[in-house]
């Protein structure tokens, strides 16, 4: 029948979608790589369910091979038989074992179906973690930063697998960039830490990202007008009371219920707006 990706979010079991969470309780086996997925998938399924595959820690593609080839082998019958899952943390299709699994899969076992549910990635739940806005039009770039590296050159980065966060930080602030660090983002799984100090995490754990961005960029946004004095403010925006009802009555635009021609370009342009695309000349 089916082999499922599933993507499990960084860690918090209420992270899993709605659609992840109905694969696992499906399966007839839920297959996991390592402790960190295990103990999310057992929040989800029973331990009898849970099927561990060792994988061996080395570089050696040689052994990583025939350690693929054996989990194939192992989960293709069952696969055919019936649904099976294997679980990674995060998103099956970013920096994740999964893709070996369903090259291997394809290779010997071409009869088994692959689905891929995606999960959160580090990739988005880092924004929300680190306090960041990556906002429409910007330019956002992932890069891994293991073993003390420092990557450059774009705007913006996501550094995956910071091992040596005050190494990396050196070549990162000398290149011109600021930098945010998030361990154990939405992990029940350890202390979660956010800082900007390298000192705060200078112990290794494979489970922390960076977020670097340009310290000269110049960003500015239609609502930082916002952030004026009242006097700047404009009538078109509206204070709240306490209550969050309107200081004062505004005139709006009716884009609710438009029915005109000019109705519908305004509702098209709302549209836009949802995508936080307003500032664009296309208007
Ligand atoms: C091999 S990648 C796996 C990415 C995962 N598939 C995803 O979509 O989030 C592992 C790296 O992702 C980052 N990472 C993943 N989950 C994280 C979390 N909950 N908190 C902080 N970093 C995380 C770390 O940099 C870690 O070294």
């Amino acid at each position: 029948m089916t082999l499922y990706g599933v993507g499990l979010g960084p860690g918090e079991a209420d992270l899993v979608t709605v659609r992840g969470k109905r694969v696992l309780e499906d399966a007839d086996v839920v297959y996991s790589p390592g402790r960190l997925s295990r103990s999310v998938a057992l929040e989800h399924v029973p331990e009898e369910r849970i099927g561990d595959l060792d994988f061996p820690m080395t570089r050696d593609e040689e052994k990583l091979r025939s350690a693929w080839k054996e989990a194939a082998a192992e989960i293709a019958p069952n696969a055919r038989e019936g649904d099976v899952a294997f679980v990674t943390l995060g998103d099956p299709n970013v920096y994740s074992t999964f893709g070996h699994l369903r090259r291997t899969i394809d290779a010997f076992h071409p009869a088994v179906d692959v689905e891929i549910v995606p999960g959160v990635s580090a990739v988005t739940a880092f924004a929300t973690a680190l306090g960041v806005e990556i906002e429409a039009g910007a330019g956002l770039s992932l890069r891994e930063a293991a073993g003390g590296e420092s990557p450059t050159g774009p705007d913006r980065m996501i550094l995956f697998k910071v091992t040596d966060a005050p190494a990396t930080h050196k070549g990162l602030v000398e290149a011109g960039y600021e930098v945010t660090y998030g361990r154990r983002l939405f992990m029940e799984q350890g202390e979660t830490l956010v800082t900007d100090d390298p000192a705060e995490i200078d112990e290794r754990d494979y489970y922390t990202l960076a977020y670097a961005e340009r310290a000269d960029l110049e960003i500015e946004q239609a609502t930082a007008a916002f952030e004026r004095s009242d006097d700047d403010r404009t009538g078109a925006i509206v204070a709240e009371r306490d209550d969050g009802t309107p200081a004062a009555e505004t005139p709006t635009d009716g884009a609710v219920g438009a029915e005109t021609a000019a109705d519908v370009t305004e509702l098209e342009r709302t549209e836009g707006l949802e995508h936080g695309d307003w500032n664009r000349d296309w208007y």
